[in-house]
């Protein structure tokens, strides 16, 4: 049984009387027991504030990148060392905004996974063809190919110990969601890629997810939830998605 997971991706936005509004709302709606796991990741400024807000709270909390280095001389970056620090259990890695505003390859993003790995964070490894990708039939090469070169540098009891979220880059913030057909056929060749490693491994969707997509998406039986962009900034919409999780 793989239990479901919502994680929120608040991307670049926020601030500090908006977010503890958020997080207030997201607590009192997400108290008790729940079948579903969910966490939030917020920008790195916010993230202590948020550990804090989220104490004995059952909303875990997660950063949306890594340095693939350690603590040093790299400016702007932070390492997985501060991020466990600050709180954090989960981090997202290769989100299609970091492989195409910040040009991260797939080796550098297998360097992340495994360096998030290394400091006992759970990896949320982002995959996604875009458009004229996908018109061109190339959707399973593309993701094939993210998938391995994570494969080969932290191998499959690696891979497995991480999440991954199905993103089509077309379907980020436009509106467009994949249909749960679509969205299913992509995460069952996900998981033929990974063997039988992957069939204990949650494998999240991602594109403009909202309340009422989120249902029919996660009735698929390769669906194991959802990473949420837009939806995720109001604690309604997002709660009302992870209810559907359940
Ligand atoms: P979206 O973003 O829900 O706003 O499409 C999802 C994501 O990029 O993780």
């Amino acid at each position: 049984m793989r239990r479901q997971i919502v994680i929120g991706n608040w991307k670049m936005n926020g601030n500090t009387t908006a977010n503890q509004k958020l997080l207030a709302g997201l607590v009192d709606a997400w108290t008790g027991v729940h079948q579903a796991e969910v966490a939030v990741c917020p920008p790195y400024p916010y993230l202590a504030a948020a550990a804090a807000q989220l104490e004995n709270s059952n909303i875990g909390l997660g950063a949306q990148d890594l340095s693939k280095n350690g603590n040093g001389a790299y400016t702007g970056e932070i390492s997985g060392e501060m991020l466990v620090d600050s709180g954090c259990r989960y981090v997202l890695v290769g989100h299609s905004e970091r492989r195409e505003y910040h040009g991260e390859s797939s080796q550098l993003v297998a360097e992340k996974f495994q360096v998030a790995l290394d400091h006992g964070l759970i990896p949320v490894l982002c995959v996604g063809e875009t458009l004229e990708e996908r018109e061109d039939d190339k959707t399973f090469d593309v993701i094939g190919k993210q998938l391995l070169a994570v494969v080969d540098h932290c191998g499959l009891p690696g891979v497995a110990k991480g999440i991954i979220a199905y993103e089509p880059v077309w379907a980020i913030g436009t509106g467009k969601t994949a249909t749960p057909e679509m969205a299913q056929d992509v995460h069952s060749y996900i998981r033929e890629v990974l063997g039988p490693e992957g069939d204990s491994m949650r494998i999240l969707y991602g594109g403009s997810v909202k309340p009422d997509s989120a249902e029919g998406l996660f009735a698929k039986k390769d669906i194991d939830g959802a990473l949420v962009g837009g939806a995720a900034l109001n604690a309604e919409d997002f709660v009302a998605i992870c209810r559907a999780a359940e």
